[in-house]
């Protein structure tokens, strides 16, 4: 049974329950911290670490959506040391792989390009890799450009939890690490996907897309979204 936990955050005292984390007492709390692999009504993983916040006593930044309240915690979700962290990490998405904003079906619909744009991310201090990825467009309707995956899982997620499919997962480890249908199957050839189109829906960036649809048109479908909290509290 959960319990009521008051701690501080950015100096604001609120009350949640022992099964919140920290993320989403914040949020309910009108305290915005940057997010891209959490997705409401989804479990969390703490992929992407975008949003870290500092909680007094302990040495480490701590993923905010990964964190559970604790009574007395006092925490910060931002400070120049929090912005540096971000920047670096949503840097690094943008390197590993190839983003190129202009070519990309998701240009202005991107989550990482907000996140980038709200952390006035302006040039890269690092090399771009330029990796040689595939494009797998053998599915009738859908399209996976690995070139523009982070890795965030969220459509592992949702395809494991709400559609029941498990078509997806991420195989290999860091740099080698990719998004992959049915253990390695061109997704076109997959034997358990549905063709439901969640993964694409919850994809932030244009690493899965719908063939034939503009990117306004996908957007305006994304109110979806709110579904996957409801279907989730109906499964709990
Ligand atoms: Fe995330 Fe999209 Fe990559 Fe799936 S395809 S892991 S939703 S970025
Ligand atoms: Fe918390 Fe990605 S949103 S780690």
């Amino acid at each position: 049974m959960s319990e009521v936990r008051t701690l501080v955050i950015d100096g604001k005292d609120v009350a949640a329950t022992s099964d919140q984390t920290v993320l989403s007492a914040a949020e309910e709390n009108g305290i915005h911290i940057p997010t891209l692999c959490h997705l409401e009504g989804l479990s969390d993983v703490g992929a992407c670490r975008l949003c870290v916040v500092e909680v007094e006593g302990s040495p480490k930044l701590l993923a905010a959506c990964a964190t559970r309240v604790e009574e007395g915690m006092k925490v910060t979700t931002s400070s120049e040391r929090l912005v540096a962290y971000r920047r670096n990490i949503v840097e690094l998405f943008f390197v590993e792989r190839n983003h190129i904003c202009a070519v990309c079906v998701a240009n202005n619909h991107c989550q990482l390009q907000d996140q980038a744009r709200d952390l006035q991310l302006t040039h890269f201090e690092l090399p771009p890799l330029h990796p040689e990825l595939t494009v797998d467009a053998t599915h009738e309707r859908f399209v996976l450009d690995q070139n523009r995956c982070i890795l965030c899982t969220r459509c592992v997620r949702v395809c494991d939890e709400i559609e029941g499919a498990h078509t997806w997962d991420i195989q290999g480890r860091g740099a080698n690490a990719r998004l992959v249908c049915d253990l390695g199957t061109p997704w076109g050839s997959s034997t358990t996907c549905t063709s439901c189109g969640k993964c694409v829906q919850v994809c932030p960036t244009g690493a899965l897309f719908e063939k034939g649809r503009t990117v306004a048109e996908a957007k305006s479908r994304r109110p979806y979204l709110p579904y996957l909290v409801k279907a989730k509290r109906q499964g709990s």
